[in-house]
């Protein structure tokens, strides 16, 4: 299964809620640094040793291998530590410069993966190179703070991808995660509201807690453990819901494959 989450605009914690998600993901999992901004997963993560991760392994090379039609995920993994294993991303962005055509074989790649694929694409725009990847997940999750022009962001975002064609296969299954304070239950209620006027049919997920002391550790700007921490237990809820959803997709392709093949 392959879950793409992205924001709209800002910085509202993607690569910190990708990060977290796949740390608690209970079964095999891969984090996929493919934000063309450039990534910051490799420069947050040292290997278990504490040596820094080799930039040469992750998704340039996986990009370059697909070109050529020869592209395994397997190589390109890299254990960070936690145990976790991560697929670097890009320094800058403009080494994905030309690498446009590839993007819908890597989506094949990482689905060969056995386990579930988690991809922080980072800002999804309609230029964004990677939106054929974000195009052939299973699950597109925007990351969303509760202010209003991230609420007006993420809704206009959506409203585009309801006019975007996904080609032969069906759109992945969208839904939201709020980044917001533990008590804040009210936020998810307007988002939701907001959507539904909208007319957007965009389930709200569920919440990451806003805990700033957590993230700094994720981002390796302070060390200690976070394993009973808001932010973890508050990931640890969003598994299921995220799991079922890019589920949903996968029944409504294998049904889509069906009526093709009739
Ligand atoms: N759950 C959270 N609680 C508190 N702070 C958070 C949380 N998630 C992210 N942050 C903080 O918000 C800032 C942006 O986080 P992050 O880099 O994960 O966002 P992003 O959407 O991936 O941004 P970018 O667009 O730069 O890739 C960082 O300072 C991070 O520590
Ligand atoms: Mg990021």
């Amino acid at each position: 299964m392959l879950i793409t989450l992205a924001s709209a605009k800002g910085s509202p914690g993607v690569t910190t809620t990708a990060r977290v998600l796949a740390s608690v993901w209970p079964q095999e999992v891969a984090l996929v640094d493919a934000d063309p901004a450039g990534g910051d997963i490799s420069l947050w993560s040292p290997a278990p040793d504490g040596t820094p991760l080799d930039p040469d392994t992750g998704l340039l090379t996986l990009a370059v291998e697909a070109r050529r039609g020869v592209a395994s995920l397997d190589p390109q993994l890299q254990t960070i530590d936690g145990g976790l294993q991560v697929v670097c991303g890009v320094q800058s962005p403009g080494q994905l410069a030309g690498m446009g055509p590839v993007w819908p074989s890597l989506a094949g790649v990482l689905r060969q993966h056995p386990g579930t694929v988690v991809a922080d694409v980072g800002r999804l725009t309609p230029d964004s190179p990677v939106l054929p990847l974000v195009l052939d997940s299973d699950a597109l999750v925007f990351v969303v703070r509760p202010t209003i022009e991230g609420y007006a962001h993420l809704r206009e975002r959506l409203r585009w991808l309801t006019t975007v064609d996904s080609g032969m296969r069906p759109m992945p299954a969208l839904g939201v995660i709020a980044v917001t304070e533990a008590r804040d239950t009210g936020s998810l209620r307007d988002l939701e509201l907001l959507l539904g006027h909208a007319g957007l049919n965009v389930p709200v997920l569920g919440a990451v807690g806003v805990d700033q002391k957590s993230a700094d550790v994720v981002a390796a700007r302070i060390a200690r453990g976070i394993d009973r921490s808001l932010l973890v237990r508050s990931a640890r809820q969003l598994v299921g819901p995220v799991r079922a959803l890019g589920e949903s997709r996968q029944h409504a392709a294998a049904g889509f494959l069906k009526k093709e093949l009739r």
